[in-house]
Formats: C-alpha cells, structure tokens, sequence
C-alpha cells in the first residue's frame, strides 16, 4: 500500500511548480466549491484554479480516451482511479505556462491515497472546508446550468443568465450536467461521506483546516474573505 501511494505521489512534480502556497477547497458535491474558488479568484490576485472536475468535464466533451472512461462513472456519482487522477493534476500544473503565486486545487485530493501522494511532494498549507446542509445541495443542483465551451455556472435562483438559456459570454445553449439528476446527487454525496469526508479529519489533524459554514456562497465568501486576509 505504502509503496503504491509513494508510487503515486513521486508522479506529481508540483513543489518547483508552485512559488507560494497551496489551497485545497474541499467540500460536498454542489456545496459550492466552484463558486468560493470563483470569487477567491476574482477577488484576490495571484491564484491559479484547477478543478479536476471541470478538467474531466473538458475530457468527456472532447471525447478523448481518459473522457470516455470518466463519462459512465462520473454519470453514476462513482470517483475515477487515483492513479489517473493524480495524472492529471500532474499534467495540469505542469502546463501551467508559468509557476503560480497560490495554487487552488478543487476537487482533488478525494480520497486518502490522492491526499497521502499529493503530501509526499508539495505541502499544503490552507485547506477550506465548506459545510452546506445534504438539502439544499439537491435543489441547488437541479437548478444548475452550465456553459458548455467555459464551465461558467448559472442557476436560475442564484446567478441567472442576462437571456434565459443561453451563456452571457458565448451565447451558447447553456446544458446541464449529467450528474446533477437526483439520483445521481444522492449517490455523489454518499461517495463524499465514504471517501471524502475523512479527508476533513486528516487535515484537521494537521491543523492546517479552515471550516466555514453557511446555506449560501454569499454569506460563506465574507468569512473566507476575511480568513484569507488575515493570515
Ligand atoms: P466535481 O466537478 O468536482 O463535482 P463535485 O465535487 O460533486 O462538486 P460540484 O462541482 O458538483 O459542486 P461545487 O462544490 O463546485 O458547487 P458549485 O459552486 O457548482 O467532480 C465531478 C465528478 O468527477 C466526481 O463525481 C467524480 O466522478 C469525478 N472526479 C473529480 N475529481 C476526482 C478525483 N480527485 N478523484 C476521483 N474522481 C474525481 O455550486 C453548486 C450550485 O449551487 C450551483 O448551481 C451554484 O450556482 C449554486 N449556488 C452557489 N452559491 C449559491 C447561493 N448562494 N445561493 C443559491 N445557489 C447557489
Ligand atoms: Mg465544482
């Protein structure tokens, strides 16, 4: 087991990638690790976001090798092998045209082994821990669109778009993901409280996690905003 995760971790060249820290957003699935990463970013200078979900979604739309595995898993609300995981996040920040200030990793690590290999080259300083209630992560999925070309998020309730249907920067049709049907949602936040959810105590344990909690992104950003000026 040891060796295997050692094996994974020695594949992710990131320390030399990254001049600053690293930032983990970690959280349920449609708990709004996607919008408070948007925010950070345009709100705070010098951070790079990688979303392995987004990434995987880019994949399938392409149709390539790794997207047409991900596709009937991602669709099932199962996690894909770490080992190709941990790939392509290796891949990603090594294409980083130049070494970010702050990386922000969303959606990775989701397992024990992804965060084990991701410790044995990079330390990661900060992890956010976003706590939204299992209810209104099902409404707020079901009312998720998104743009096909840029990942943006829409929702009618929250942030709707300027013409109903289509993206305000391509004009695109917006579309939904195939993981946001109810069934779905269910089985994603079951796999988030086997596999994921331990990661919370890990790096609790460590004392490097931030918890935030709240029913909208809203009121959850005004706390990150104020930790992350603070320290
Ligand atoms: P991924 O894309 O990471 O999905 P997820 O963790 O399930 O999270 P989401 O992207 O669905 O939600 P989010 O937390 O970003 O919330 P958002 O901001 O969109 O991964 C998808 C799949 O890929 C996985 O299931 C797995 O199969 C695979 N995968 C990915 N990484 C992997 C890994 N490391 N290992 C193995 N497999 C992996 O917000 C949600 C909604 O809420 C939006 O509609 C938004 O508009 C709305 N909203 C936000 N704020 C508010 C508000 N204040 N009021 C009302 N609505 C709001
Ligand atoms: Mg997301």
């Amino acid at each position: 087991m040891i060796s295997s995760i050692r094996a994974l971790g020695s594949k992710i060249p990131l320390a030399k990638n990254v001049r600053h820290a690293t930032y983990l957003i970690l959280g349920k699935p449609g708990g709004g690790k996607g919008t408070i990463s948007k925010k950070i970013l345009a709100s705070h200078e010098g951070f790079v976001h990688i979303s392995t979900g987004d990434i995987l979604r880019e994949e399938v739309n392409k149709g390539s090798e790794i997207g047409l595995k991900a596709k009937g898993i991602m669709e099932s609300g199962g996690l894909l092998p770490d080992d190709l995981m941990v790939d392509l996040v290796s891949t990603s920040i090594s294409s980083l045209p130049s070494p970010p200030k702050h990386l922000l990793l969303d959606g990775f690590p989701r397992t024990m082994p992804q965060a084990v290999a991701l410790d044995a080259v990079v330390p990661v300083e900060h992890v956010i821990s976003l706590d939204i209630p299992n209810s209104v992560i099902v409404e707020r999925t079901s009312d998720r669109w998104l743009s096909p070309s840029t990942n943006r998020v829409y929702s009618y309730s929250y942030q709707p778009p300027k013409v109903h249907g289509k993206c305000d920067d391509t004009g695109e049709d917006l579309i939904q993901r195939d993981d946001d049907k109810p069934e779905s949602v269910l089985k994603r936040l079951e796999t988030y409280d086997e596999m994921t959810k331990p990661l919370n105590d890990y790096y609790s344990e460590k004392g490097i996690l931030q918890g935030f909690d709240g029913e909208t992104s809203d009121v959850i950003f005004k706390k990150v905003t104020k930790w992350l000026d603070g320290h």
